[in-house]
């Protein structure tokens, strides 16, 4: 678990970061998000101390950072910067082990977990664990930097707008990535990023910054439905506050038993998902099927309006 009390970064007179209060609970993904020069990077690099505070504590597992060496305080937590960071001159396998190395664990150790994390990212550690950095796309690159960070199994992973530079379709990778990755490690994550429609999908907590000071903090169907302040609103446009709602639930959510024709919705879709696909193909109800193929039951448009009628509501 992660606390914040009343963190502040003054720089000169100018508090960058004003009178933070926060908590992350164990094993969630707090995401960040706000406009450039809010605070977000300032308030996540004081989490590791990379940025010392002027003000206020930060508790991780209830202990207080300031009394932690900043250099051992960095080998418990995993940071990923926007440009991933890795060094250059190393080979993925060796940037992958830079924490453990320095941790001192033993060679046969180091090697199973470079092995284990580049598999886990899908990146085959016989072909990729011997190249450098600039033999690997952006987004393979991305993936090491997150394999690098986790490396020493931190319990805490502090990431830096670490999408940001991806196209569209492996930035949706790289969050599938991430939130398998969640699942299997349960690590607990603060995520800055740009982008509400990244923050709803991962975040299970949304903060909301500008200059410097905390807007809200809540769940994601919460910022979208009850924004608390004019600014918190303006991140989602009304037009798109509907379908943002119905994208945070399950397709699951409005099963209903029975069957019906035609090609089946994936269990696995979310609300906004299954509407898209039943306006496109024309129909009123779909199947809807696991993994598997095995049809659970069967959506239908009457229900998913009804639902997203609740979510307004
Ligand atoms: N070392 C420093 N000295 C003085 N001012 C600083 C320093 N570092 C950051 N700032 C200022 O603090 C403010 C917050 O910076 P920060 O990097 O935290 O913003 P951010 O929300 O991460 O922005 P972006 O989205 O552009 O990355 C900015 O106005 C920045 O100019
Ligand atoms: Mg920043």
């Amino acid at each position: 678990m992660i606390r914040l009390e009343r963190l502040t970064k003054l720089y000169g007179a100018t508090a960058v970061v004003d009178d933070v209060s926060l908590e992350v609970a164990e094993g969630a993904l707090l995401a960040i998000v706000g406009g450039s020069g809010s605070g977000k990077s300032t308030l996540l690099r004081m989490v590791n101390r990379l940025v010392e505070p002027s003000g206020g504590r930060v508790f991780l597992a209830g202990e207080d950072t300031a009394a932690i060496e900043p250099h051992l305080l960095r080998r418990r937590i995993g940071y990923v910067l926007q440009n991933h960071g890795l060094f250059p001159h190393r080979t993925v396998a060796e940037n992958v082990a830079t924490t453990p190395r320095l941790l001192g664990w033993d060679k046969a150790r180091i090697a199973a977990r470079v092995d284990e994390l580049l598999a886990l990212f899908g990146l085959d550690p016989a072909i990729y664990g011997r190249r450098r950095p600039h033999e690997l796309s952006g987004g393979e690159q991305q993936r090491v930097g997150v394999a690098r960070a986790l490396a020493a199994e931190p319990r805490v992973l502090l990431m830096d707008e670490p999408f940001g530079a991806l196209d569209p379709v492996v930035r949706a990778k790289a969050q599938a990535d991430l939130a398998a990755v969640r699942r299997r490690l349960g690590v607990t994550v603060m995520l800055v990023t740009h982008d509400m429609e990244e923050a709803a999908r991962l975040g299970d907590v949304i903060a909301v910054l500008e200059r410097g000071r905390l807007l809200q903090s809540d769940a994601p169907a919460e910022i979208i439905g009850r924004p608390a302040t004019p600014f918190v609103s303006g991140l989602v446009s009304d037009a798109e506050r509907p379908f943002r709602l119905l994208a945070l639930r399950p397709v699951t959510a409005v099963l209903e038993p029975g069957t019906t024709e035609g090609p089946p919705i994936a269990a696995d879709a979310d609300l906004r998902q299954a509407l898209a696909a039943l306006i496109w193909s024309g129909r009123s109800a779909a199947p809807v099927a696991g993994p598997d193929g095995a049809e659970l039951g069967v959506v239908r448009l009457a229900r998913l309006l009804e639902a997203g009628a609740d979510d307004a509501a």
